[in-house]
């Protein structure tokens, strides 16, 4: 019997017997030969049946095959550069063939589909090589999270996700009825986090979160996943450090790990190997002043309108693509006007308008991939924001409790894994970035 393989590994069973277990990707029938493209979910592979090898019988089954039935293909490794499906080129040359299922006629056929069509079929569209490789760079960017953090003394701490309080602002909640009372899913796991570093030092938690977001952009989400880090005795600057470094180990680890992912993606890798410490940081202010630069040599009176911003306003999207757009690797932007932001962030010394916040914006149009802080360590100052804010003190008393019992200077940052993974694949959408997404118009499939 030949071995069962993974097509991952076809390279290493060249001139070799061996069986592939999958679907066929595509089919093409030329009378004497038959093309089969077979996926098993680790990669895709050309089998070749010549009917002079395997006969009538078995050629007719071959011709047989439609789009996605199930098979599995016995047949030699052979290597050919001009072998489709995978960058590296392996074909089998079929002397065997075992079909599982005959397909219905599948409805997503290699034609353009619409975006909605493609959406209302996500549980088939997955199976594209297209969103294939895009959620294995994803798989990929996730334990290149965790493997960094732990390595580098971040305790893993899960956060609950039914929550009693906004962290975020109250206008993206949503809430659930808990037992008579009102529970909110959770848009982000920084206050427990806050917590957790005085147990442990340095922490993260990583998993969904929940935004009621009205935006429908093609940077937003009702349920996406953040990983959050957040160190104890660490201020802004320490902080920029742990970004610079944990952001360059991700991109490169994908470049190492999904190259042929990427390439069928057609990315453009040396973009991303320029992504290494240390990264530009500029100040909010800077920023303005390049922004305003940009629109003084604009010509279009649309997008002109659209870069209007004044001191105190937080970025949208095309600030943050124009902006980008100017440096060839992710950008710091820190020291944000205080009342754009959170309410739990430090202010800078003798410029209390101004808080230390930092977020990091990825290069090429991309924008915002983290947002983070040093967080209010001072008792009476962060009693006086929860009051400015108008934020319940009750749904609040454990968290100032952190600033009672030995409070220390203290960071973090929350890093959008759907924006990261956009921003590496190098794709126009978020949506595509998770198998099943949740936005402002879809939760079916
Ligand atoms: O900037 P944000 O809102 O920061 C926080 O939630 C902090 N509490 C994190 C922290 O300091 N621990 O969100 C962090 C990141 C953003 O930079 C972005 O990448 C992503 O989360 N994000 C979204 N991704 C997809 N859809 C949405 N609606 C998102 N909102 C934020
Ligand atoms: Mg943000």
């Amino acid at each position: 019997m030949p071995e069962t393989i993974r097509i991952e590994d076809i390279a290493q069973h060249e001139g070799e017997q061996v069986t592939l277990q999958g679907w066929v990707y595509n089919h093409t029938d030329t009378g004497k030969l038959v093309f089969v493209w077979v996926r098993d979910g680790t990669g895709f592979a050309q089998c070749v049946f010549f009917k002079g090898d395997v006969g009538p019988e078995l050629f007719e089954a071959a011709q047989s095959l439609t789009y996605e039935s199930s098979v599995k293909i016995t047949g030699s490794v052979r290597q050919d550069d001009r072998a489709p499906g995978m960058p590296g080129g392996y074909e089998l040359g079929a002397d065997d063939l075992e079909i599982l299922q005959i397909a219905e006629e599948y409805p997503i056929q290699p034609k353009e589909h619409g975006v909605d069509f493609l959406m209302e079929n996500r549980h088939l569209w997955i199976r594209s090589q297209r969103q294939w490789a895009v959620l294995r760079v994803r798989a990929t960017v996730i334990r290149a999270i965790r493997d960094w953090l732990d390595d580098n003394g971040f305790v893993n701490m899960d956060t609950p996700i039914l929550t009693p309080a906004a962290c975020e602002g109250t206008t993206t909640l949503f809430e659930t009825e808990y037992f008579g009372d009102l529970a909110y899913l959770a848009q982000s796991g920084q206050l427990y986090n806050e917590a957790d570093i005085y147990a442990f030092g340095r922490v993260y938690c990583f998993g969904p979160t929940f935004r009621a977001e009205k935006s429908k952009t093609r940077r937003h989400l009702t349920e996406f996943w953040m990983v959050e880090p957040e160190a104890a005795f660490c201020d802004m600057d320490q902080l920029m450090e742990i970004e610079e470094q944990f952001v360059s180990y991700i991109v490169q680890t994908c470049l190492e790990e999904r190259a042929a992912e990427l390439e069928i993606l057609g990315r453009d890798t040396s973009r991303l190997e320029q992504v290494v410490p240390p990264f530009p940081r500029i100040s909010y202010d800077e920023a303005l002043e390049i922004i305003a630069e940009i629109r003084e040599a604009m010509d279009d009176p649309e997008l002109k309108e659209l870069l209007k911003i004044e001191w105190g306003d937080d970025f949208g999207s095309p600030h943050e693509t124009e902006l980008t757009e100017r440096f060839q690797k992710p950008v710091f932007v820190y020291g944000y006007p205080t009342e754009a932001k959170a309410f739990y962030m430090e202010p800078w010394p003798d410029r209390p308008e101004v808080s230390k916040s930092v977020d990091l914006l990825a290069p090429e149009g991309y924008g915002e991939i983290t947002g983070g802080s040093e967080r209010i360590s001072d008792l009476d100052l962060l009693l006086q924001r929860l009051d400015e804010w108008g934020l319940p003190r009750e749904a609040f008393e454990w968290y100032v409790d952190l600033r009672r019992y030995g409070s220390v200077p203290h960071s973090g940052f929350g890093l959008g894994l759907e924006r990261t993974v956009t921003w590496i694949c190098g794709i126009d959408h978020l949506r595509e970035t998770i198998a099943f997404p949740r936005t402002l118009t879809r939760v079916y499939p």
